[in-house]
């Protein structure tokens, strides 16, 4: 089943040839886009949706996400924002309840974040594990997020658990844990960071994970300035997120490698970090993503429109810098040609705004503006 949706008032594409199309229509035929341009040149289709001028644009790519948990931290939250600082060792609270938690309640909570994600235009998301930290519960967490999400990251190295033994732990998530979880990801990844793993132990992790064939992601330089983004770039990680606390020379390290820099702003606003320097990475040539980090502790919001109205009004980006950023540069994060982009044989990701154009994403923060969501070629009305 095809359907053309026409009368667009203005269409983002990120397409190099393509670009922002005024006066647009988009053919979206199964899970694929046939056919984008002109709305007066559009060919036929099964069904034809009126979009009233409104703007569209990819569905966001949401390239970093934490959602299978359970629990709340809603005191930790209250906490910081009385004075007290965010520190690695409030993940253990979420670990606990995770364990205790059947598959079902995990189910639920993963649906519903996942859902939530999808009404306010997320189109692609990518989820980790990490609130396991036994073999078993990092495999369950890994079948687990396989079942809702369209990527997804091992992250059994995201705190040393108490009572663990630092290397004891290293060498397991490096090794049996691995071994176990390796088939249900494609992706690893280090929390590297003082209070979760040091530069050796991160390094151990993610040398073991490529060995296996997984592509890497690092945590970095969130809480301070550190060895994450020089190690990620070193190793060929695809991304290393947050990016918080950056040194000129990381900036240059960068600069100068296909690793995107994924910035987390609404993690570091619920932390009281400062907010990453996106004007300074993409002068220098860096490429930048922006995704929520929604997760119970440090971020606890799935809205990429948020995530974007901040980039515009507190980062210095451009409204179509910070779109491209959570479109094309997520995709981009997660090494995919097929998402973040409306051009024939892409996915068929479509987001529509009750807005004539993408500007209102940061002229009115706040505003729920989606309008209709196609994922995958399935509607997803908001
Ligand atoms: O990306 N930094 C490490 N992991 C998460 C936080 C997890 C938590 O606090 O539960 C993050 O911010």
């Amino acid at each position: 089943m095809s359907v053309l949706v026409t009368n667009l008032g203005e269409l983002t594409t990120n397409d190099p040839e393509l670009g922002v199309v005024s006066d647009a229509a988009v053919v979206l035929d199964g899970d694929r886009v046939a056919w984008v341009g002109k709305a007066k040149g559009a060919p036929e289709a099964d069904s034809r949706v009126d979009a009233e001028g409104r703007a569209g644009l990819p569905g966001w790519v949401d390239s970093h996400t934490h959602l299978v948990f359970a629990g709340d931290r809603t005191a930790e939250f209250g906490a910081r924002m009385a004075g007290e600082p965010y520190t690695a060792g409030g993940i253990a609270v979420t670990v606990a309840a995770t364990r205790a938690a059947g598959d079902d309640q995990l189910r639920a909570g993963l649906r519903k974040h996942v859902a939530e994600a999808v009404a306010q235009g997320t189109t692609c998301i990518e989820t980790k594990t990490g609130y396991g930290l036994t073999v078993a519960d990092e495999v369950r967490s890994a079948r687990l997020a396989a079942e809702f999400a369209d990527e997804v990251t091992y992250l059994g190295a995201h705190l040393v658990p108490p009572g663990a033994d630092p290397d004891e732990y290293t060498d397991l998530a490096a090794g049996e844990m691995l071994d176990a979880v390796a088939p249900h990801v494609r992706w690893a990844d280090v929390f590297c960071e003082t209070g979760a793993f040091d530069e050796a132990q991160s390094r151990r992790v993610l040398k073991a994970a490529a060995a296996r064939g997984l592509g890497l992601r690092v945590h970095g330089n969130q809480l301070g300035p550190g060895p994450g983004v020089r190690l990620a770039v070193e190793l060929g990680a695809a991304s290393v997120d947050h990016c918080t606390h950056l040194t000129e020379s990381d900036v240059d390290a960068l600069a100068g490698s296909d690793t995107v820099a994924t910035l987390l702003p609404a993690c570091d606003l619920s932390t009281r970090q400062p907010l990453p320097d996106a004007r300074r990475l993409l002068d220098a040539g860096a490429t930048i993503a922006l995704a929520s980090n929604c997760n119970p502790g440090s971020s606890y919001t799935s809205s990429m429109a948020f995530c974007v109205a901040t980039a515009v009004l507190q980062m210095r980006l451009s409204v179509p810098e910070a779109i491209r950023a959570a479109t094309l540069g997520g995709a981009q994060a997660l090494r995919r040609t097929d998402v973040g982009i409306l051009r024939p044989g892409a996915r068929a990701d479509l987001h529509l705004l009750d807005a004539p154009s993408a500007t209102h994403l940061a002229y009115r923060p706040g505003i729920p503006l989606t309008w209709a969501v196609w994922r995958s070629g399935s509607p997803a009305r908001p």
